[in-house]
């Protein structure tokens, strides 16, 4: 998949969707659409967006990200370096929707 293709995420278990770019992190894909995905550092160490990928294939933007061998067997990403290569359906329990802006004052 190209720079800059689109494709389609599903979150499970709340079967939502998103569009995300390719060579965006899917963490602000999901914020470009209103979805929050939990992070804390956004570079790669702290683990705190850990999910899963159900079906489908991400590329790390990092070399070494926070996760051993045995989670990356098991489908562990790190949504705040991690960008799609297809689409995708990923486990990611507490992503919530982004509160709405406030309507702009007059
Ligand atoms: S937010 Fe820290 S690893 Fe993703």
């Amino acid at each position: 998949m190209s720079p800059g293709s689109v494709v389609d995420i599903v979150i499970e278990p709340q079967g939502w969707h998103f569009e995300a770019q390719c060579g965006l992190s899917l963490v602000e894909s999901a914020r470009a659409a209103g979805i929050v995905l939990p992070t804390s550092c956004r570079n790669g160490t702290c683990r705190a967006c850990l999910c899963r990928v159900l079906r489908g294939r991400v590329r790390h933007l990092i070399e070494w990200p926070g996760l051993s061998a045995e989670e990356k067997r098991e489908g562990c990403i790190l949504p705040c370096v991690a960008t799609p290569e297809t689409a995708l359906h990923i486990e990611a329990p507490k992503a919530f929707r982004a509160p709405e802006p406030p309507p702009p004052s007059t």
